[in-house]
């Protein structure tokens, strides 16, 4: 059966496709337009998809084989999965696998931006660093703190069972308390979270629900002293009113590896310095990379053996093709 490959991958994962499937992969590192994804897709029996938009117009238009969608990705927000349930297209995503490598630049961000490490390192490399000042560069305490967790799903558990080595408080918000939770993080309403956090740290996904939730107004709650981290979706954050709040110092900083406008950047974000911007590498090992796309490949495979794959997340009505 014929895998259409959105953006290039590496080998080991698409070899395994290979053995048992035709594969036609862009080979280049490019996020193909609508009309080339179109005519990808139009013979395909499936898709492995890497950051492709796939909306109502082009699952219209893809060929009648198409079976299932395998998202490379947690966040399938790019995929309009239910429209696709519809057509009785699978829509599969990658959880797990990435949990703690995205924990890890949660928290890589989270102390560049509290102990100025961008900022630190661009001073010694200018030539600045001419003797040691005990009272130059300081930033902020993070051990001892408390750190505001919002989506307290697999990866920010897994960022507040970090907190724990910090010695932190963990608050945390979420649809529902979490039992069991090794972090022993207590469960609040969004706005005491926004209160009462030194470090506001978002892990939702985004939905119609979650969009902008946090907006001027909610800014407004943190403390002055408090620092905002975003490594979910950049459109749960009113990029604006962030700016606003940086530019009025109701907060203390920001540090975003994801932006309401992906890849545009509000471009007075750029000229702050009490701001860190990473490129959405949240899941951005080679190894973690590299097994997201082993574990498309998987769901690719079960479904095109009939069964239902390990990671579907729609409710497709009757079989296809
Ligand atoms: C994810 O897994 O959702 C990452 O943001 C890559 O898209």
């Amino acid at each position: 059966m014929k895998v259409f490959v959105s953006f290039w991958l590496p080998e080991a994962p698409i070899a395994i496709l290979r053995q048992k499937h035709t594969v036609v992969m862009n080979e280049e590192q490019r996020v193909l337009p609508q009309d080339e994804l179109i005519a990808g897709l139009a013979d395909a029996d499936a898709m492995l998809c890497v950051g492709s938009r796939v909306d109502k117009t082009v699952l219209d238009a893809v060929g009648p084989k198409l079976k299932i969608i395998a998202n490379w990705g947690v966040g399938y927000n790019n995929i309009d999965a239910e429209y696709a349930a519809t057509k009785g297209i699978m829509v599969t995503n990658t959880p797990d696998v990435l949990t703690e490598t995205t924990a890890d630049l949660s928290w890589a961000i989270l102390m560049a931006v509290a102990r100025r490490v961008v900022e630190a390192d661009k001073y010694v490399r200018a030539g600045d660093f001419v003797g040691f000042k005990p009272f130059a560069m300081l930033g902020a305490d993070v051990w001892g703190k408390t750190i505001g967790i919002i989506g307290y799903g697999r990866i920010g558990q897994a960022v507040g069972r970090r907190a724990k080595g910090f010695g932190m408080r963990v608050l945390y918000h979420n649809r529902k308390p979490v039992a069991d939770d090794p972090s022993g993080a207590e469960y609040t309403d969004i706005d005491s979270l926004l209160k009462e956090s030194d470090f506001v740290s978002l892990y939702v996904p985004l939905s119609d629900e979650t969009r902008h939730l946090i907006d001027a107004k909610r800014l407004a709650l943190m403390k002055p002293s408090a620092f905002l981290v975003n490594i979910s979706r950049g459109p749960v954050v009113d990029e604006q009113a962030l700016v606003d709040a940086l530019k009025a110092k109701t907060i203390a900083g920001a540090a975003l590896d994801v932006f309401e406008k992906e890849p545009e950047v509000t471009k007075e974000l750029l000229t702050m310095s009490n701001v860190v911007l990473t490129p959405h590498i949240g899941s951005g090992s080679w190894e973690t990379r590299t097994n997201m796309a082993h574990v498309s490949v998987k769901n690719i495979i079960a479904a095109l053996d009939g069964q239902t794959p390990p990671n579907l997340v729609n409710k497709p009505v009757g079989p296809r093709g």
